[in-house]
């Protein structure tokens, strides 16, 4: 999940001398802020500080991040022909940055603190390349979608040999696990899920897994689809807190879990926050195979000591 973020005090002096973007281009800035909450928070991994929207810089769709907006991609894509004419390039050329923001992160990191690499899905990083931003109702994707169905596999098959090779760059910079965010993904039918998304996650998913280092699958709003979302790949299935944890597990075919403490819940009186926290704990029963995590990534009003709260108490449960 966003580990790092506006909710952190450390993170947000770093913020005050240089843009996203700009910690994301400087290695030593991006490792250093991928350190952050491993020293704060005391969580078992650390997940590099990158964006999922980097690589649309060298597909030349003019990417911005907006003062509390979110993202704004300048050029997006609205017909065929931008699909067509977007440019393939080289990965170390292009985002070798990334590949030296791992290195550096690893070396700096304790020995027994892991470090996750990640990339966006195709749909996810299709939905914000289409709606030039966020949005709520995914209209210009879906609209796109049905109405350019050979188009949008053709956006989706790009995607997603660029991810996949995208992760399994970091995994040889030495990250030691990759994670593939679908954010928004729930927004989809089950039925549009496996015609129009199923596939390329699978081709993703599937580079980055002979990288040979474990895939988690992220998701949220998967609930109505989780076994073909599970299908799609990944060695572990993250889910959001809108499905009970153990419910969630019987439907993933063995694989291994993450999440899915709601993200409010670290704004709730602290009896309520770690009642909600014991209560996953006992879903998941002391199984091997559980990574405790958010369901989604932390509200920017969240108090880090909460969240330490919950580490601390994970950690003595
Ligand atoms: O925790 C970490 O240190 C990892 C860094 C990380 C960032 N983005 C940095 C970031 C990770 C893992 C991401 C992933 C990401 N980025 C996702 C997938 C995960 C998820 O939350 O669903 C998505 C959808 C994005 C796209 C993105 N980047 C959005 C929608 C925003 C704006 C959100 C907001 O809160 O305004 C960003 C900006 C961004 N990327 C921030 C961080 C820490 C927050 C803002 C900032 O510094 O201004």
């Amino acid at each position: 999940m966003r580990q790092a973020g506006r909710y952190m005090p450390a993170y947000r002096k770093l913020r005050q001398r240089h843009s996203i973007l700009d910690l994301c281009h400087h290695p030593e800035l991006a490792a250093a802020v991928t350190l952050q909450p491993v020293e704060r928070l005391g969580v078992d991994a650390a997940i590099l500080f990158a964006d999922i929207l980097l690589p649309f810089e060298p597909l030349r769709l003019g990417l911005s991040f907006a003062a509390g907006e979110g993202p704004r991609i300048a050029r997006p894509i609205e017909a065929v022909a931008d699909v067509e004419r977007l440019p393939s390039f080289n990965l170390e050329a292009e985002l070798g940055y990334v590949f030296e923001a791992v290195r550096l992160a690893r070396r700096a990191l304790p020995a027994d603190v892991p470090l996750i690499g990640f990339a966006g899905a195709p749909f996810t990083l299709a939905s914000y390349a289409i709606e030039g931003g966020a949005s709520r109702t995914f209209t210009k994707t879906k609209r796109f979608m049905y109405q350019a169905p050979d188009t949008w596999h053709l956006l989706l098959t790009k995607l997603a040999e660029l991810v996949g090779g995208f992760l399994a760059g970091q995994a040889r910079a030495g990250a030691q696990a990759l994670q593939l965010f679908d954010s928004w993904v729930g927004c989809l039918s089950p039925e549009d899920y496996r015609t129009y998304v199923q596939p390329h996650s699978r081709r993703a998913l599937q580079l980055a897994g002979a990288a040979g280092v474990p895939v988690i699958h992220f998701g949220t709003g998967t609930a109505t689809f989780l076994e073909d979302f599970a299908a799609a790949g990944g060695d572990v299935i993250s889910v959001d807190w809108r499905i009970p944890l153990d419910g969630a597990w019987t439907r993933i075919d063995g694989k291994a879990i993450q999440g899915n403490l709601e993200p409010a819940a670290l704004l709730a009186p602290a009896a309520e926050r770690d009642r909600q926290v014991r209560d996953i704990l006992k879903r998941a029963g002391g199984r091997p195979g559980h990574i405790f995590n958010l369901g989604h990534g932390i509200l920017p009003e969240t108090d880090v000591a909460a969240v330490r709260a919950v580490v601390d108490l994970v950690h003595d449960a």
